[in-house]
């Protein structure tokens, strides 16, 4: 197969654990035998710092011809502590979404046999926990409009607003990947105090409908949070708007022990994008220590999603448990072992494909 993929690293750590990433992909398709092309585009402070815009004009285009997109992490403390600056590094992660109509992140929570020493919950509550967080992407605060702040500049508004067909459109997905689960869908709102929610919640119970195979059931985003780290195994497909999500899927990551480990798919429209769930982690950048798993993990998503080659996939997967095992690992989880370095366990894990 031609697997045409965009190389997006942006900012931070992004270029060094996109680096490993990219050599466990291209490892995989030497093994077997997948002709890869692909082709680097800047996104992020960098690319504002290059061109003075955070999402080019020639990024978007290469992330449309591509198949796929492999993005590392964007941001920057120079703007993160500067709440004036007019252009941001974040609003070409936005922009991307936004044009490439990625209105699904999937975030998979699971948890590592390895790792349950590491997690700030208790071993039997975290052991065997897994499910699929479901963000809305693209719609909510987010995106809403009328933004902005007051002529005195004392009062600042942003606007939630949902589409009924950008609800059912995330719901529909959402039980397709519970039909393929365990056949469980909660709907998370805060239905009791938003209007936006109320909306989804109208939405979800005439859509639940047409799933009876699968149980749904609704629960308030406050009471979510509890649950999620009270009892996570409860879980299978948990789906809901975007800054609910973007707070919900911070919050599982952790559980799992490290949020160095986790990937996530956005999905929609046009090109799908794989990127790791962490952020740019500016204080490691250029030391070679950070985790590269979560990008490895993305890569090995981007090949069962975009590509439908689960085979690939199961090898990366397979390869990150087995270093894992072997305590290859970078210090964010090496507890007390030996840390080793973002390359070195990019070596391991190429290596362990290669055999
Ligand atoms: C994420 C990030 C982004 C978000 C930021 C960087 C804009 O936190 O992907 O979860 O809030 O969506
Ligand atoms: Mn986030």
């Amino acid at each position: 197969m031609k697997l045409n993929i965009a190389v997006l690293p942006g900012d931070g750590i992004g270029p060094e654990i996109i680096g490993q990433a990219l050599r466990v992909t291209e490892a995989i398709c030497e093994k077997f035998g997948h002709e890869l092309s692909y082709e680097y585009g800047i996104v992020g402070a960098c690319a504002i710092d290059e061109v003075g815009s955070p999402y080019p004009e020639a990024t978007h285009e290469l992330c449309m011809e591509s198949d796929a997109v492999l993005f590392g992490a964007i941001g920057d403390p120079k703007y993160d502590n500067n709440p004036s600056a007019k252009v941001r590094p974040e609003q070409g992660l936005l922009k991307m979404r936004k044009d490439l109509g990625l209105y699904a992140n999937l975030r998979p929570i699971t948890t590592f046999p390895s790792l349950i020493h590491k997690s700030p919950l208790r071993a039997d509550l975290v052991e065997g926990a897994d499910f699929m967080c479901v963000r809305e992407l693209t719609g909510g605060l987010y995106f809403g409009r009328p933004q902005g702040r007051s002529e005195d500049n004392n009062t600042a508004y942003d606007t939630c607003v949902y589409t009924r067909e950008e609800v059912e459109r995330i719901l529909h997905l959402s039980y397709k990947y519970a039909r393929q689960r365990r056949k469980k869908v909660t709907v998370v709102d805060k239905a009791n105090v938003l209007c936006t929610s109320r909306l989804w919640r109208e939405v979800a119970q005439e859509i639940e409908k047409q799933y009876p195979d699968v149980e749904t059931e609704y629960m308030f985003v406050d009471n979510a949070a509890m649950q999620i780290i009270q009892w996570p195994k409860r879980f299978d497909v948990l789906v809901t708007e975007n800054l609910f999500g973007d707070i919900l899927t911070d919050e599982s990551s952790v559980i799992t022990g490290s949020l160095g480990m986790l990937p996530s798919a956005s999905i929609g429209i046009h090109t799908s994008v794989f990127e790791p769930i962490h952020g740019s982690y500016p204080q490691a950048a250029g030391k070679n220590i950070a985790n590269p798993v979560a990008t490895i993990l993305s890569a090995a998503m981007m090949f069962e999603y975009a590509f439908n080659l689960m085979d690939e996939g199961k090898l990366i997967r397979d390869a990150v448990n087995a270093s894992l095992e072997e305590g290859i690992v970078t210090e964010d989880i090496a507890s007390g072992g030996k840390a080793y370095s973002t390359s070195e366990v990019g070596d391991w894990i190429v290596n362990f494909v290669k055999k």
